[in-house]
């Protein structure tokens, strides 16, 4: 079954995805810190150590919502950058962003679609996602669509939400998402179920050998994971 934000829509998940996100844009920077207790930019930085490791001239930014991931890797590259996303709430505060950092000639946020990419076959040496391939509609479609954009020999990295497999960090796992972030959102965000749907989402999506089984089956020909904070989260890179 389909795990969308809004159950009693009949609605695409993609448009409900995209109207979820333009609602929660304004506290999605705040609410994203609360939540993950700052941990996520650990992870961030991780991966966009490894990413620029790989010295890429032109990387796409897949899913970018506010921008944080496509902002700092061309703070600490040369590299051109552009962003893409389907809500353009989430857009408009990252392209906000981009020109308080005076980057507007090195960052392009564009509104756009990751299953059907608005750019040539071979065009980018790296392409990062973080927290978003779990909200395509198709992820197949998806990933088949970085694939194609990538050149050969190019790298995607995603980073996502994962599950713990140690029964103690399971409680601790259950204990964030079941109890914690209900009752965060509840008292302090304007849409509750956006962030029920959070949980859901990335209690249903596949993690570790999973999600790598389904990278190599869209044509990457290496693919590996490395789990995050007790396997709270999870890093993937894979080669095309
Ligand atoms: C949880 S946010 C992550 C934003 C950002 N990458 C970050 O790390 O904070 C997920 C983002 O995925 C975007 N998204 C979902 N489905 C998408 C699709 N099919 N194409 C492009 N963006 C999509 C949403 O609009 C949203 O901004």
């Amino acid at each position: 079954m389909k795990v969308v934000p809004y159950k009693d829509s009949n609605k695409s998940k993609k448009a409900q995805v995209s109207e979820m996100f333009d609602g929660i844009s304004k506290e999605y920077d705040r609410m994203n810190r609360l939540i993950t207790f700052g941990v996520d930019l650990k992870w961030r930085k991780r991966l966009i150590n490894a990413v620029l490791a790989l010295k890429p001239q032109r990387i796409l930014d897949v899913a970018t919502g506010t921008g944080d991931l496509a902002i700092a890797l061309a703070q600490q590259s040369d590299a051109q950058v552009t962003g893409l996303d389907l809500s353009s709430g989430m857009l408009n505060v990252g392209k906000n962003k981009v020109k308080h950092h005076g980057l507007q000639d090195r960052v392009d946020m564009v509104l756009g679609d990751s299953e059907s990419l608005p750019f040539e076959t071979n065009d980018f040496d790296a392409v990062t996602v973080a927290f978003g391939v779990r909200n395509f509609e198709s992820l197949s479609k998806g990933i088949q669509e970085i694939h194609r954009v990538l050149k050969p020999g190019g790298t995607l990295a995603v980073l996502e939400t994962s599950k713990p497999t140690n029964p103690i960090f399971k409680f601790g796992y259950w204990l964030h998402t079941g109890i914690l972030m209900p009752l965060i959102s509840k008292v302090l965000a304007s849409d509750p179920k956006a962030y029920t749907y959070l949980v859901d989402s990335a209690s249903s999506f596949p993690y570790n050998q999973a999600f790598t089984s389904i990278l190599l089956e869209a044509g990457f020909s290496k693919a590996s994971f490395h789990k995050q904070t007790l396997g709270a989260a999870c890093i993937y890179y894979a080669q095309k």
